[in-house]
């Protein structure tokens, strides 16, 4: 086989990238190690910016999105006694739309497959070959268990966390930043109509607490827990429980129901690069992560794309290498914003030990960003998304 751009991973930004680049008449091949319906099922994100949606509807893969998508002009900050609204649209005239990662990858693949494109799940012993020559090479078996090779003038590595591309960047010129926090996220996905129409992040003495939502009908909620946590421990008696009592407030109540699925995530961040080498490019997970608690992995995945796209449709119809070479640079400065500002909501919004000078901080800075307007802008304006390219 051969093809212009081989793409490693079918998530957020392996397929929008293939979208993107078919668009400007550059072609494309991703392969997945799970089956399609397994990416179209995982839960995660819930959460998009407004760029993110404006690049989906501005790219045709938006329909679903307008129709489906919940815009939300805001989010509710609390902690014991006291609930405060932060206005993104009155602060930074922006918002954001929930539509779930879950739709957004359907929506992708349903797009990639009705354009003819090549698409191939169940694969499995991925390689990449040959990144700092002129004919890179990516192998792989395919789901019948025969050997393929693709011959590629472009690879990206666009397979997430525990993907492989990353690993293939020569270990001299690697260099990785990286936080273990001493916390995980139990999410549950309950069939029960949401308790609140935005989003609540709740500050509590016994851990902090999320509630989200995915439809008029379907509510996602998270509880902070030790990471050596097992969630066969967490009945969802339990779960409703705690999540009463940290997101309790007077006069508001938490409407409960079945729980259809519930699993417990680790939080991190992690930047890694070089992002490029030779004619590798990393985009995603696959090169940054984040914890949860900004809503800006999926985000970032998809401004990497952004940029990446038109830096391949330069290199690669009219010979231009300058944004390609300046890809790692521009892709950084949104990385350590969004690293920032997830470790900021982090660290504002979870319980690590029994230190009440701690406490005390976290109690002031989430008073200052709800009764100021400067503190909610800076909130607001990094929770909405900056500019792409900025
Ligand atoms: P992935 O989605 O991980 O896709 C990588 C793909 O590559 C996968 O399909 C994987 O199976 C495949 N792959 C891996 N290895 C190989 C291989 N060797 N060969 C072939 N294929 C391979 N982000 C937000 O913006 N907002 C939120 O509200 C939010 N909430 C989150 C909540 C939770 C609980 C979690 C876990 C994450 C959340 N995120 C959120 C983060 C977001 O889900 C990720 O940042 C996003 O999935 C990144 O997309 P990606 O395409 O880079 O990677
Ligand atoms: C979600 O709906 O899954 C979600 C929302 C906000 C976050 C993280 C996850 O910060």
């Amino acid at each position: 086989m051969r093809t212009q751009v081989g793409i490693v991973g079918a998530g957020p930004a392996g397929l929008l990238l293939s979208h993107l680049l078919a668009q400007r008449g550059v072609e494309s091949v991703v392969v997945e190690n799970r089956s399609r319906e397994y990416v179209e099922q995982r839960q995660r994100a819930g959460v998009l910016e407004q760029g993110t949606v404006d690049l989906l509807v501005g790219s045709g893969v938006g329909d679903r999105l307008q129709r489906e998508g919940l815009q939300h002009k805001g989010i509710h900050l609390q902690w014991p006694g006291e609930r405060h609204r932060i206005d993104f649209e009155g602060l930074t005239g922006k918002s954001v739309w929930v539509y779930a990662q879950t739709e957004v990858v359907k929506d992708l693949i349903a797009a990639r497959v009705a354009a003819g494109q090549e698409l191939h799940f169940e694969i499995s012993d991925t390689a990449v070959h040959d990144i700092e020559g002129e004919r890179p090479r990516l192998s792989f078996t395919d789901s019948s268990g025969m050997g393929q090779s693709v011959e590629c003038d472009v690879l990206v590595g666009a397979d997430g966390f525990h993907g492989v591309s990353r690993h293939a960047m020569p270990t001299a010129l690697r260099r990785t930043w990286e936080r273990d926090y001493p916390y995980a996220w139990l999410g549950i996905l309950a069939q029960v109509p949401p308790s609140t129409d935005e989003l609540i992040y709740a500050w509590h003495p016994d851990g902090f607490a999320l509630h989200s939502l995915r439809s008029p009908e379907v509510s996602r909620l998270y509880l902070q827990v030790d990471p050596a946590e097992r969630v066969q421990d967490w009945s969802d008696d339990r779960i409703w429980t705690a999540l009463q009592t940290r997101l309790g407030l007077d006069g508001w109540a938490l409407r409960t129901g079945p729980v259809l699925e519930k699993g417990i995530t680790p939080m991190r961040s992690l930047v890694s690069t070089p992002m490029r080498h030779g004619r590798l490019f990393l985009a995603g997970d696959a090169a940054h992560i984040v914890p949860p608690t900004g809503a800006k992995g999926l985000n970032l995945a998809v401004a990497d794309v952004a940029v990446l796209s038109d830096a391949l449709v330069a290199l690669l119809s009219n010979g231009d290498p300058s944004l390609a070479d300046a890809y790692q640079e521009t892709a950084l400065r949104r990385v350590w914003r969004k690293t920032h500002f997830s470790w900021w909501m982090t660290s504002m919004l979870h319980i690590a030990d029994d230190d009440d000078f701690d406490r005390q901080l976290q109690l002031s800075q989430l008073r200052y960003v709800s009764t100021s307007t400067a503190g909610a802008t800076g909130l607001a304006e990094n929770y909405v998304g900056l500019p792409f390219g900025v």
